[in-house]
C-alpha cells in the first residue's frame, strides 16, 4: 500500500476541518495551541513510519497515555486489576463521577479518569514512579530518547485538577485507591503532560498491532491481553463517542483532549492523527474525520 499517497489524500480531504472545534479550554496550558494544527503518521509492523503535515510535531498526549498505562500495568501485574476496574464503556463524559457512587467506587473502565487513576495507582505500587516507568517505555518502543514531560501542562492539570482529586478522594474512600491520594494525583498529571509528535505515538503502539510484542521483539503481553487491550480500545477509548467511533473508523482508538488519536490495525499497522480543535465529547473533529477517511478509502478495519 501506497500510505505516502493515501496520507495525503486524506490530508486534503480533511483540510476543511481543521481548525473547527475547541481546544481543551479546561486545562489552561492547552487552550493556547494552535488550533489549525494537523499531522497523521502510519507506522508499519517493521516500524517503517509515514506522514503528512505537522506529524514530527510534539503536541500534549494526555488521555492517548491511558492505554500505555494500562499495557504497562497489565505486563508487570497481571490481571488483579480487573478487580478494581471495569471494562464496560461508561456512555458518560471522561471526567464524570456520577456512576461510581452507584457503582461502589469501581470505575467503569480504565481510559476514563477514574479508571486511568485506578491504573496508575497499581503502576505507583508496582514500580515506585510510574510516570517514569512510562516515559522510559514511551522512548524505548517510539526510538526517541528526546520524549519529555511538560511541566507547565503538568503545573496547569495540578492547579485545576478539582475534578480529578474528586475522583480519586472518592474511590479512596471505598479503598479502590492503595497510595495516597495526591501522590497519586501528581504521578498521573505529569503522565497526562507527556509530548509526542505523532510519528513517535505511532510507533510506540506497534506492541498492539504486533499482537503484544515490543519493538525489540520481546514480549510485553500475551497475545490475548494485547487482543484485550485492543478491544477496551474499541468499546471505550473514546468514551461517550465510543458507538460513533467504531461505526465511522471501526478501528480500536484512543483519543486524548491534547487533540491526538491512536488507532490500530491489528496484524497491520497503527496510525497517530492529531488535530488540537475537539468535540463536545472531547475528540478531536479533524482527527476522527481522518481516521473515518482512513479506513473508508482503504476497507482496513476490524470490521
Ligand atoms: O485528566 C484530564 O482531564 C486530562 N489530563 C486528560 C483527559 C483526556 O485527555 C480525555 N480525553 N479525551
Amino acid at each position: 500500500m501506497d500510505y505516502q499517497a493515501l496520507l495525503e489524500r486524506i490530508a486534503a480531504d480533511v483540510a476543511p476541518l481543521v481548525g473547527s472545534g475547541t481546544p481543551a479550554e479546561y486545562i489552561p496550558a492547552l487552550a493556547s495551541v494552535d488550533r489549525d494544527r494537523f499531522g497523521i503518521a502510519v507506522a508499519d509492523l517493521d516500524g517503517k513510519v509515514y506522514g503528512t503535515g505537522d506529524w514530527e510535531h510534539p503536541f500534549s498526549t494526555q488521555s492517548v497515555t491511558k492505554v500505555f498505562a494500562l499495557a504497562l500495568a497489565l505486563s508487570l501485574g497481571g490481571d488483579d486489576l480487573w478487580d478494581r476496574v471495569g471494562r464496560e464503556p461508561s456512555g458518560n463524559p471522561f471526567n464524570s463521577l456520577v456512576q461510581l457512587e452507584y457503582e461502589n467506587g469501581i470505575p467503569r473502565n480504565p481510559f476514563i479518569n477514574a479508571g486511568a487513576l485506578v491504573v496508575t495507582d497499581r503502576l505507583l505500587t508496582l514500580t515506585g514512579d510510574a510516570s517514569s516507568e512510562l516515559l522510559e517505555f514511551l522512548r524505548a518502543e517510539s526510538g526517541n530518547p528526546d520524549i519529555a514531560f511538560d511541566p507547565e501542562v503538568a503545573a496547569s492539570e495540578s492547579e485545576h485538577g478539582d475534578r480529578n482529586a474528586a475522583l480519586a478522594h472518592f474511590m479512596a474512600s471505598y479503598g479502590t485507591i492503595a497510595n495516597p491520594v495526591p501522590a497519586l494525583l501528581e504521578d498521573y498529571f505529569w503522565q497526562c503532560s507527556i509530548e509526542m509528535s505523532c510519528a513517535d505515538l505511532a510507533l510506540a503502539a506497534r506492541f498492539l498491532a504486533r499482537h503484544g510484542l515490543r519493538a525489540d521483539g520481546t514480549r510485553l503481553l500475551s497475545r490475548s491481553e494485547a487482543k484485550q487491550v485492543n478491544a477496551v480500545m474499541l468499546t471505550c477509548g473514546t468514551y461517550d463517542a465510543a458507538g460513533e467511533f467504531a461505526y465511522r473508523v471501526g478501528l480500536p482508538g484512543k483519543s486524548g483532549v491534547g487533540g491526538g488519536i491512536v488507532a490500530v490495525v491489528p496484524g497491520r499497522c497503527t496510525l497517530c492523527v492529531w488535530s488540537p480543535g475537539l468535540d463536545r465529547h472531547g475528540n478531536s473533529v479533524a482527527g476522527m474525520a481522518a481516521l473515518d477517511r482512513f479506513t473508508t478509502l482503504t476497507g482496513l478495519s476490524v470490521f
